[in-house]
C-alpha cells in the first residue's frame, strides 16, 4: 500500500469567519505571509504526496490563481531585482501537481470527498481538511501514512480533547495496538458526553481506502442534513481495518476566529522576520493589561 495522492476539501462556506470570508475563501486568508492552504499543501508534499486534488466551489477561484504562474508580476519582480519575492511566488506555483474539482452544491464533507472518485481511482489516498493547519516536527500526514502503510489499513488522526469539546468533533472507539496507534471499531459525530466512545477526537487528517466512495454514494444525510464523512467512516471501520494515530504536533482550526488568531501568533513567533519583534510587542502589551 503506497499513498501518493491527497484530497483537500475546501468547498465549505466558511460561515464562522464572516464577513471576511464573503469574498475571500477562508483557505486564502493570510497566515503571517502565506495563505492557510499553502501550509496544508506543504505538509502533504513533505509527507511524500505527489498529486493533490482541491475540492472547490464557484466562490474559490482565488485558490487556482494562487497556484498558477503570474508572468506580469514575475517580470516586474525580476526587473526590480526582488529575487526573494520572485522565488517565493514561483515556489507556490511549483509545489505539487495540483488539480481541482468543484463541489456544485454544499452538501457536506462526505459529499465533497465523494467528488474525488475519478481523481483517486483505485488507490488509498490522504485527506487534509483545508482549514486545519498542523505545526509539528514530523509532518502529521506522514505519521498517518506510515501507520496506514504498516497496518494495510485506513487511518484517522486523533488527539485527546476535553469532555466539553468532544461535541464539536467525532469520537472514536479504540483499542491499543502500539504506542500512539489504536485499532478503531466504531465512531460517532458530535456526541454528547454520555454518547462519546472515548475522549480521542478525529482532527482533520485521514488516509482512506477507495471503498469509501461506494459507502458515501449510499450515505443518507446525517448531522445538520449534510452527507457526513464520519457516517461513512463508521461503515468503513466496521467492514475493513482502520487505525487511529495519536499524532505528535499541534492542530489549529483556522476556520474559527480564535483558532485563526492562535495560529497567527504561534506562526508569527516562529517566523524569522517577525518572531523577535512580536515577542517584545506582546511583552509590552501584557504590561499594560
Ligand atoms: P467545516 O465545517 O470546518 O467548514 O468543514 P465550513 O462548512 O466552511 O464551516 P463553517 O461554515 O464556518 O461552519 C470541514 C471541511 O470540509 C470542507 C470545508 O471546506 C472544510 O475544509 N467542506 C465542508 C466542503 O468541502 N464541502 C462542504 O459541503 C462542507
Amino acid at each position: 500500500m503506497k499513498v501518493r495522492k491527497a484530497v483537500i476539501p475546501a468547498a465549505g462556506l466558511g460561515t464562522r469567519m464572516l464577513p471576511a470570508t464573503k469574498t475571500v475563501p477562508k483557505e486564502m486568508l493570510p497566515m503571517v505571509d502565506k495563505p492557510v492552504i499553502q501550509y496544508i499543501i506543504e505538509e502533504a508534499v513533505a509527507s511524500g504526496i505527489e498529486d493533490i486534488l482541491i475540492v472547490t466551489n464557484r466562490a474559490k477561484s482565488a485558490m487556482d490563481d494562487y497556484f498558477d504562474y503570474y508572468p506580469e508580476l514575475e517580470t516586474r519582480l525580476n526587473q526590480a531585482g526582488k529575487d526573494k519575492e520572485l522565488s517565493e511566488v514561483r515556489r507556490a506555483a511549483d509545489l505539487a501537481n495540483i488539480f481541482y474539482v468543484r463541489q456544485k452544491e454544499t452538501k457536506g464533507l462526505g459529499h465533497a470527498i465523494s467528488r474525488a472518485r475519478r481523481f483517486v481511482g483505485d488507490e488509498p489516498f490522504a485527506v487534509l481538511l483545508g482549514d486545519d493547519i498542523m505545526r509539528a516536527q514530523r509532518p502529521v500526514m506522514g505519521q498517518l501514512i506510515a501507520a496506514a502503510e504498516k497496518y494495510g489499513a485506513s487511518c484517522v488522526g486523533v488527539q485527546k480533547v476535553s469532555t466539553e469539546a468532544i461535541s464539536k468533533y467525532s469520537s472514536v472507539k479504540i483499542s491499543p495496538l502500539e504506542e500512539r496507534i489504536f485499532a478503531v471499531s466504531d465512531m460517532n459525530e458530535k456526541p454528547t458526553p454520555s454518547e462519546m466512545f472515548s475522549s480521542y477526537a478525529i482532527l482533520g487528517r485521514y488516509v482512506l481506502t477507495p471503498d469509501i466512495f461506494d459507502i458515501l454514494e449510499r450515505q443518507a444525510p446525517g448531522y445538520g442534513g449534510e452527507i457526513q464523512l464520519t457516517d461513512g467512516l463508521q461503515t468503513l471501520c466496521k467492514q475493513s481495518k482502520m487505525v487511529a494515530v495519536d499524532f505528535e504536533g499541534r492542530r489549529y482550526d483556522t476556520g474559527n476566529l480564535k483558532g485563526f488568531l492562535e495560529a497567527t501568533i504561534d506562526f508569527a513567533l516562529d517566523h524569522p522576520e517577525t518572531g523577535a519583534w512580536l515577542k517584545s510587542y506582546i511583552k509590552d502589551k501584557a504590561e499594560l493589561l
